[in-house]
């Protein structure tokens, strides 16, 4: 039987437990959505009032030379130490659909895999929308939506059957945005290499959640968000990762300035840049990237593999609390239950999930505002992030929804859906 006290004894005994301490954290609230929006490290206000009010209040200009030219290789270089990765193999800049965008574009241009793009029904829309997109522009090209006819897990033979019967550019996410499936990458990317197709990972729901070590695991080319475990603020810029033999095979669909081998000289004709530079387009978003910085210097302190180890400690105790409490009250799970096959969150499904979230977002005078995120049809995602999620809160939300389902509080809120859920 779990309780409050057992909750709270383990995060006395929790190593990363210091690191809650870096996060701006609101009164009487717990965040378990830090895997749609991570948290805001408290040094990132001052650190940028401090940057716009030197290097942009007073050196204007000067802070290219001085700072900005420097800040894209130095987060590329941060994140090649968390990604396995060679630093000159990662930029960041535009978001992950751009990111995706551009790099299906060159792959299709290029002919290297034949016209097909593949997907499932797990990936994340706009994966699935740009995809769809791509089609329109280049009329040749076969797209195909694996359906394995539930949102939990891949069926693998179907996914590698797909590949090997109809070869292609395969799009998957790592971690999966519902259940936080997580695909075997290896596996797949040498299933793929075996029948002349490549795999693109969209790391978005991955990256900082679990270790990926894109040298070892043969990943080709891979991208995602930094928002999400990387905390690194609404809208900050995503990453793409190319292995180096395919930089100069593939070609930016968009041709800025940015992505010229020399942008100073103002040449009149585009001459792309041998690297992985190549892609950028116009002016980095300067402020976004220096916000990103202090999130992937948290990680980096704590270490995946510590963080890893504890968003399985910390998953493993809310699935028993979901089994022993929730389960009686119509909640199910709707993650994979191994913890080999699952990222860092949890998705609880129950019939009146979207009434439930908005009763646990409302708190009441006894219990805190609890903060998970809805997916449709009937999802509540609960995220974990070890770098400040607590036991505690987790305790606490299997309490709150065992309240709110037995005492039928849920019935006092609307079922009218709002735009961000
Ligand atoms: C797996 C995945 N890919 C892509 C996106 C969207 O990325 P962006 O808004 O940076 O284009 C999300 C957003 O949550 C996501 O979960």
């Amino acid at each position: 039987m779990i309780d409050l006290k057992a909750a709270q004894q383990l995060d006395q005994q929790d190593p990363l437990r210091s690191f809650r301490a870096r996060f701006v954290h609101e009164e009487n609230e717990i965040y378990l959505d830090g895997n749609s929006l991570g948290k805001l490290p408290k040094e990132v206000p001052d650190q940028m009032t401090e940057n716009i009010s030197t290097q942009w209040g007073k050196q204007l200009i000067r802070s290219w030379n001085q700072n900005w030219l420097a800040l894209p290789k130095r987060l590329s270089k941060k994140y090649s130490q968390l990604l396995a990765a060679d630093p000159d193999e990662l930029i960041f800049g535009e978001s992950t659909s751009v990111r995706l965008y551009q790099i299906l574009h060159a792959l299709l241009s290029s002919h290297q895999s034949p016209p097909h793009l593949i997907s499932d029904n797990l990936n994340f829309p706009t994966d699935l929308y740009v995809l769809e997109g791509l089609q329109k522009q280049f009329p040749d090209t076969a797209v195909t939506t694996i359906n394995y006819g539930q949102e939990i897990e891949a069926d693998l033979n179907k996914l590698l059957r797909a590949i090997e019967q109809q070869p292609g550019i395969v799009c998957l996410s790592l971690v999966t945005f519902k259940s936080a499936y997580f695909y075997p990458m290896k596996k797949i990317n040498q299933w793929a290499a075996k029948h002349n197709s490549i795999v693109v990972w969209d790391l978005s729901h991955a990256v900082g959640a679990v270790p990926i070590d894109l040298e070892a695991s043969e990943t080709k080319i891979a991208l995602g968000c930094t928002y999400k475990y990387m905390n690194g603020g609404p809208g900050s810029p995503a990453f793409l990762y190319v292995k180096k033999e395919l930089h100069p095979k593939l070609d930016n669909p968009i041709q800025g300035w940015f992505g010229h081998e020399s942008p100073f000289d103002f040449d009149p004709k585009y001459k792309a840049s041998p690297g992985l530079e190549r892609f950028n387009n116009g002016t980095p978003p300067i402020l976004s990237m220096q916000a990103v910085e202090a999130g992937i210097d948290l990680v980096l302190q704590a270490g995946i593999e510590n963080l890893r180890a504890k968003s399985i400690q910390q998953s493993e105790f809310l699935l028993g609390a979901i089994k022993e409490v929730l389960a009686p009250l119509g909640c199910s799970v709707h993650s994979p239950l191994d913890s080999k096959t699952r990222g860092s969150h949890i998705a609880i499904s129950h019939s009146h999930a979207w009434q439930i979230c908005q009763a646990l977002l409302a708190g009441d005078q006894k219990t805190p505002r609890i903060i998970p995120d809805f997916r449709p049809p009937n999802f509540i995602r609960i995220g974990i992030t070890p770098l400040y999620t607590r036991f505690e809160d987790l305790w606490l939300l299997v309490n709150r929804i065992q309240t709110i389902v037995n005492s039928k509080i849920y019935l006092q809120f609307d079922e009218t859906k709002q735009d961000v859920t």
